[in-house]
């Protein structure tokens, strides 16, 4: 039975409501309100996809589009076991780098560079010791990095650590500042003569938008007086690479090698490793909305990459990066006379008399 309502829409009658109505003639109403569901639903279904993908494109932000290769170059790579680290591994094997991966952990190490190797078709893919929280590590790998290889033509400052418990290094430093900076201050600073001899060289520093607020509290860097929270001591930390990055460039300027620092974005990594162990159920709460909204490592590396290999980016050294192009960091993380204390400091922590 249909009826037809004021305004000419159609009621149709509730199903099995009887009143002696014609199966034949209720067929019609019921196909054309399940077409017009099917049709509604997919029309949602796609305006979902759509709204999903242009998210996702947006989320994943610039991309290195430099083909440059890099056969006959050597890339070093701290960190590279893992998360950013390892997509950048991946992507100068492709380019035909020869790709050191300098990771604390050899067997997880040996795992990545095996699978490097596979997907890339590059063997020439190796890996290294480096605990970049323990000074003596850091001298040891480079005396041997030095002594056995030939040239370095880029060096990738990734490793880092977020959110740890207060925990001191072997040298007595609070660990996020001693591996996501110190470590590498040495490391670059060790490394500088065979950069040198490489030249055009580059070294590019993985950062943080949470430099942002940070501050380097000269009187208490390792927090052995207030109270430690780990967030502002990774927030210390990750201004701490751009003041390096940009007092490194500073230093040497017209000297051929170039200094980069950079936020990679908000990446699905295991960095949030710490923050995880407190709260166990935010990981698994976060997984499906991490999807959505992080990007994937591979999309994480690229602003590293087009910071490695971009031709003519020279004039830019000492500038800070995010989305692969140059950004300006925070007013924390351009104050020169801090960059150049900080400087200072750092070199006498980890014993260095001879700096750049
Ligand atoms: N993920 C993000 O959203 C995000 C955002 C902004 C900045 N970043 C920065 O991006 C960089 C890479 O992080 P990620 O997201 O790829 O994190 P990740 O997946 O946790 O990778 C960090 C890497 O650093 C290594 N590492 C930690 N401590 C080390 C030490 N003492 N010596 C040598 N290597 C050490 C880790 O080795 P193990 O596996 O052995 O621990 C791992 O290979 C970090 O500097 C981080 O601050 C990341």
């Amino acid at each position: 039975m249909r009826v037809e309502a004021p305004g000419g829409f159609l009621v149709l009658p509730w199903p099995g409501g009887g009143g002696g109505s014609d199966p034949a003639l209720d067929l019609e109403p019921v196909e054309e309100d399940q077409g017009g569901l099917l049709l509604r639903s997919g029309a949602l279904v796609g305006l979902i996809l759509i709204c999903v993908t242009v998210l996702r494109r947006w989320i994943a932000g610039g991309v290195c589009r430099s083909p440059a290769r890099l056969d006959g170059k050597t890339v070093l790579i701290t960190g590279a076991n893992t998360g950013i680290g390892k997509e950048t591994s991946r992507d100068m094997a492709r380019r035909g780098a020869r790709v050191v991966m300098a990771c604390r952990d050899l067997t997880r190490a040996e795992q990545a560079a095996e699978e490097i190797r596979q997907s890339t078709g590059n063997g020439n893919v190796v890996i290294r010791h480096l605990d970049l929280s323990s000074v003596y590590s850091v001298r040891q790998f480079s005396k041997d990095f030095i002594d056995t290889e030939d040239r370095l033509d880029v060096l990738i400052n990734n490793a880092g650590v977020m959110m740890c418990p207060r925990w001191l290094t072997e040298d007595g430093f609070e660990t996020q500042l001693a591996v996501n900076h110190l470590g590498h201050f040495l490391l670059t600073n060790l490394l500088l003569p065979m950069l040198k001899s490489s030249v055009p060289s580059r070294v590019v520093t993985v950062s943080s938008i949470a430099h942002r607020g940070g501050r380097i509290d000269f009187d208490d860097l390792f927090s052995s007086r207030k109270t430690y929270s780990s967030m502002e001591s990774y927030r210390q930390s990750k201004l701490a690479n751009i003041l390096f990055s940009r007092e490194l460039g500073r230093r040497l300027t017209g000297s051929g090698v170039s200094s980069f620092c950079l936020h990679p974005g908000v990446i699905r990594t295991e960095l949030g490793r710490h923050v995880e162990g407190w709260f166990p159920m935010l990981g698994t709460l976060l997984r499906l909305p991490s999807l959505l909204l992080m990007k994937t490592p591979s999309q994480g590396c690229q602003t590293t990459m087009y910071c490695a290999v971009t031709p003519g980016l020279e004039g830019q050294s000492g500038r800070y990066f995010s989305d692969c192009e140059e950004k300006e960091a925070a007013p924390e993380g351009r104050d020169n006379v801090v960059a150049r204390k900080l400087w200072e400091e750092s070199a006498q922590l980890v014993g260095l008399k001879d700096t750049c």
